[in-house]
């Protein structure tokens, strides 16, 4: 579909040399029902620019072009609608899936361009809850989407594994925990630690001085301190590690924050020496009220770092070691001012590149409609929600009257596939409450729904195989002449069309840095193969139409498979 649009707009500026080409094809849409065209341009948005009636120049343009491929044109209302050579266009759409095969919608925009994605980032000590979630999906689709288009991708799990929370579960521990119990109770002991931590400090403040104490010797270097940290790390490191599993996302970095203890002393130097740090009541901080935003703060009166430190120093160090082009952090939003504080206190420190950091913001999660809060001890834990989405996908397949062989796994990628699309299939700025029954719904507009036609394709080839049909065949690789075969009706074209536009879609995806955009370009796909299979006969037609048609059921598996491994999906050939 894209190369069309390059057609007709080099075409029409051609005629309007007034026009610039890539203004032309971005005026060019794709009409929402195939009565108005394959293709159309408004001609109402040129009006202005030529001085004349919207219908006149589609007129005008219709009676003088003849763009290659295009049947039909047609001036109506103002838009110059554009009707495609069905036949040609399906076939060298499915010609092209079945060529490039795994690689089928890939671009090389990245040239090998180096781009570092922060994402996932929980707390140590912290479950791993459902807002963690949709940083890891989220960060792992980017992640996923930049390498197809030819990125070399660095992911980067920034663990939150120092800070003063860590002072307050020390005092906590000592006061009010005990080994067997942290042994037994792993991260829900240590929550539940932190939580009376807070319930205590509200009527002994004096907690609070302790706790900063101890975080201050962690910074120091004190081994006792540093002992119960470890201990913390590694029984947080174990669960996170067991649901990163299930997930399927893995890491090339798990330098957390505390990994730049030790290596924020000269970045402070820097500061002070760029005369960017100011004194205030003994704490050191960047003032941004010229920007209109409140101070960065990054010493406190204690000597001990902060946040905004942590990242601005790790910024650095990334820069230094990978050299990216663009470093992506993925969080929800509340911590949209934390980003836009530290990317300008950077930029004030002289470095160019400040321009490359992107924060990539996220709606926050409600659960039935109640607010999620960790001091609270109000979350969800994400190892439940994965545990109940398998046992229910389990749960319907034993239903079956002939249950799939290999149960377990197919359960384990459908069930996680339907939490991880729950997440991704709206826009990302969008709160979303958590409603059980949502994330539990396989039909419509879900992962399963997705996961389900790509089977159903698989089994439609594997029937081909079985019936001892050729290779050839049943669509592997087809000549030409065998797809000139291919019947063209409507749900066939709207099939070829989605097929066309997969590139396309998860080049937008990229440069809006919205992976929901492939989740439901992938819901339009399954819906038009859905239409195609019922509507067209495969295994009853003639050879000829009967191979076509195994070629595009091929092609479209093949496009499934690519879109659900780019947000992170499995695809089983069997459901
Ligand atoms: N650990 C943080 C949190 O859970 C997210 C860290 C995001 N990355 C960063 N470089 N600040 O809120």
């Amino acid at each position: 579909m894209q190369k069309y649009k390059s057609i007709i707009a080099r075409e029409i500026t051609k005629l309007l040399e007034t026009v610039k080409e890539a203004d032309i094809e971005t005026l060019i849409e794709y009409p929402p029902n195939p009565e108005m065209g394959d293709l159309s341009l408004p001609c109402f948005k040129l009006s202005k620019q030529l001085r004349k009636p919207p219908q006149a120049i589609a007129e005008e343009l219709k009676s003088r072009m003849k763009p290659d491929g295009v049947e039909r044109i047609e001036a109506v209302s103002g838009y110059l609608n554009f009707y495609l050579d069905g036949a040609r266009f399906a076939s060298s759409v499915i010609g092209e899936a079945l060529a490039r095969g795994e690689r089928y919608g890939s671009r090389n925009i990245g040239e090998g361009g180096k781009v570092v994605i922060d994402y996932s980032s929980p707390n140590i000590a912290k479950p791993f809850h459902i807002a963690h979630l949709r940083s890891t999906v989220i960060g792992n689709a980017l992640y996923r989407i930049h390498d197809f288009l030819g990125f070399d991708c660095v992911g980067v799990n920034h663990l939150g594994d120092w800070g003063t929370q860590f002072g307050k579960l020390i005092v906590a521990y000592r006061q009010w925990g005990d080994e067997t119990a942290v042994d037994e109770g792993g991260i829900d002991e240590l929550l539940r630690l932190y939580v009376k931590f807070h319930e205590e400090a509200e009527r002994d403040p004096s907690l609070e001085d302790e706790a900063r104490g101890w975080f201050v010797r962690m910074e120091h270097g004190d081994e006792e301190a540093l002992a119960l940290w470890r201990r913390f790390v590694d029984i947080s490191m174990a669960e996170f590690t067991r649901i990163y599993e299930l997930l399927g996302v893995s890491f090339d970095s798990y330098a957390g924050e505390s990994f730049y203890n030790g290596r924020m002393d000269p970045v402070v130097a820097e500061l002070r020496e760029k005369a960017l740090l100011e004194a205030d009541k003994g704490a050191w901080l960047v003032r941004l009220d010229a920007y209109d935003m409140p101070p960065a703060l990054i010493l406190k009166k204690d000597g001990s770092s902060l946040y905004h430190t942590r990242d601005i120093t790790a910024a650095l160090y990334r820069k230094e070691t990978y050299d990216f082009r663009k470093a992506i952090y993925v969080t929800d939003y509340a911590q949209n001012l934390h980003f836009a504080q530290w990317f300008k206190v950077v930029e004030l420190m002289g470095y160019g590149w400040a321009k490359d950091l992107v924060h990539v913001p996220f709606g926050r999660v409600s659960l039935e409609g109640a607010s999620l809060s960790t001091r609270r001890g109000n979350v969800l834990k994400l190892e439940d929600v994965l545990n109940q989405a398998i046992a229910k996908t389990r749960e319907i397949m034993e239903s079956r009257p002939q249950p799939i062989a290999d149960i377990e796994t197919v359960s384990r990628q459908v069930g996680v596939g339907a939490v991880i699309f729950h997440d991704l299939g709206s826009g990302r700025i969008k709160d979303i409450d958590f409603k059980w029954e949502d994330v539990l719904n396989f039909e419509g507009e879900s992962g399963p729904y997705v996961q389900y036609t790509h089977a159903r394709a698989c089994s439609v080839l594997a029937k081909a195989g079985a019936a001892g049909l050729a290779l050839s065949e049943i669509g592997q690789a087809p000549d030409e002449a065998a797809l000139a075969a291919l019947p063209i009706n409507e749900a066939t074209l709207r099939l070829a069309k989605e097929l066309s536009l997969f590139g396309e879609r998860v080049e937008l995806a990229m440069r809006k840095l919205e992976p929901s955009i492939v989740a439901r370009c992938l819901v339009d796909l399954a819906q038009a193969f859905n239409r195609f299979y019922h509507e067209c006969r495969i295994m009853a037609e003639a050879d000829g139409v009967r191979t076509a048609r195994l070629a595009l059921v091929q092609a479209a598996k093949l496009t499934l498979a690519n879109g659900l491994r780019l947000i992170g999906l499995e695809a089983p050939e069997q459901i």
